[in-house]
């Protein structure tokens, strides 16, 4: 239930809703944007779908008005429900089981008692949905829906796709995606048809790493946006944005993280609190605010899985000497993992941690200034090394495989979280065998 004082629900709230309802048609990710302003006297496409939600309305005692979400997902579902049924008349079921094209509506309005509230446009990804817009494209969309019952000798999902075909047309975010494993992970996920967030403290850093994937794809792929995981109002705005730009979200990637080594009997209280905020506090904020949104979306697409994958560490899974605000903070994320999945399965959305080794190349430990290589060579802490070279040789020995963890690694462990439908609460290693399960 959402209080509504001035009686307008905002994007936020309404997309999301439209988002799922689209979704749940076809069983594939859409991407909902808002039409022009109510207030500008926006025409409605005569082949949109226009919905009744004035129900979903209420006021309470002291007169405030009152929107009931779950009551405007029921009414969402039933009309979208009733438009199919019209456009095929032998049953919507009847299209799916047959396999056959379907049709979508592009442009969906929303009414309520005194008229329109909003109107959405619908497309399979960003700029398909900005075109539409733009040109007032209200076409129906045409989908070729797989047959519920196959045929073939090879049992439906038995056979795998393309891996990175599970993220295509998707919306994801990444928090940190400026650099390191966050920008690999951004790289990867809009190489592979996604639109990604790039949600980073560093914005200078995420608009460059934006502006590089969508030169180089030639189609937006990439959105930077300011992020504080230590600040809920930071990750409030964040969902906001998204819910208002794309319609909704399908896989949040909760990676910024921080470390700040030190001695037990040393390290400075205020060290050891920044590295708990921005790692465990941090996690937290990105879980309650994604968690929030992915809720909302479920509400007209209650079969669609959806993801939040915190990029923890191999720290998270064994302690780690003189690090122990970093190895706490990356333990209580796998506890927080455990427990947001039992509760965010209602909704089904799965929540999973990534257990990843060291990425000897990325600047946490490559930087040439502040990187821990250079660090550990100047405190002499291996034995013998006289160069950089030396230090990262010991690192890699260390690991049974002989080398770091890299992005490819790691996208292999996201496309693999999103892909299985049938497991939650995990922590998996990505470590070359160097942590394993005891
Ligand atoms: N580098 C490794 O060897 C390694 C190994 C295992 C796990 N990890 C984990 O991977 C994740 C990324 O690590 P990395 O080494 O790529 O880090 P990195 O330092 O290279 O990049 C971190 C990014 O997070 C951003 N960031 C920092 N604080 C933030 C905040 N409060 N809000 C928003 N953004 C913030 C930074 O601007 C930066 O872009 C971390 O969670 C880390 O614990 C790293």
């Amino acid at each position: 239930m959402t209080t509504i004082v001035d009686g307008t629900v905002p994007h936020s709230v309404l997309a999301p809703l439209v988002r799922g309802l689209c979704i749940n048609a076809v069983n594939m990710p859409r991407t909902v944007i808002p039409g022009t302003a109510v207030s500008g006297g926006t025409a409605i496409p005569e082949t949109a779908l226009i919905i009744d939600i004035s129900s979903a309305f209420s006021k309470n005692s002291d007169g405030g008005v009152l929107f009931n979400e779950e009551s405007a997902a029921k009414v969402l579902n039933e009309a979208y429900a009733a438009w199919e049924f019209e456009m095929v008349p032998s049953g919507a079921e009847a299209v799916r089981s047959t396999g056959s094209v379907k049709k979508q509506p592009s442009c969906i309005a929303l009414n309520g008692e005194n008229g329109l509230l909003a109107l959405y446009w619908i497309d399979r990804d960003l700029d398909s949905a900005l075109k539409r817009r733009a040109e007032n494209d209200s076409s129906f969309i045409e989908e070729t829906v797989p047959p519920a019952q196959s045929t073939d000798i090879t049992p439906r999902g038995l056979s795998s796709k393309g891996r990175g075909d599970v993220v295509k047309n998707r919306i994801a975010v990444v928090t940190g995606g400026a650099q390191g494993f966050g920008e690999q992970i951004v790289l990867g996920l809009a190489s592979s048809g996604a639109l990604v967030f790039i949600a980073d403290l560093n914005i200078k850093g995420a608009k460059k790493l934006a502006d590089r994937i969508n030169a180089a794809g030639g189609r937006t792929a990439a959105i930077a946006v300011s992020l504080d995981v230590t600040s809920e109002e930071s990750a409030e705005a964040l969902f906001k944005t998204i819910a208002e730009t794309a319609g909704g979200l399908d896989l949040c990637v909760s990676n910024a993280g921080i470390l700040n080594a030190g001695s037990v009997m040393e390290q400075e209280l205020k060290s050891f609190k920044f590295t708990t905020e921005v790692n465990y506090v941090g996690y937290f904020i990105m879980a309650k605010y994604s968690g929030r949104l992915l809720k909302l979306q479920s509400l007209t697409s209650p079969a669609w899985k959806t993801d939040i994958i915190q990029i923890n560490s191999k720290s998270g899974l064994e302690g780690s000497n003189k690090n122990g605000a970093y190895a706490g903070s990356k333990f209580g994320g796998i506890g927080l993992t455990a427990s947001f999945a039992l509760e965010l399965v209602e909704y089904n959305v799965k929540v999973n941690s990534i257990c990843p080794g060291n990425f000897f190349d990325g600047p946490l430990w490559s930087d040439p200034e502040k990187g821990l290589f250079v660090q550990y060579l100047n405190a002499g802490k291996v034995a013998g090394a006289r160069t950089i070279a030396d230090v990262k040789a010991y690192y890699e020995g260390r690991v049974p495989m002989k080398r770091g963890c890299e992005g490819p690694d790691v996208m292999k462990a996201i496309y693999y979280l999103v892909e299985q439908d049938y497991e939650t609460g995990q922590a998996l290693p990505v470590t070359g065998g160097q942590v394993m399960l005891h």
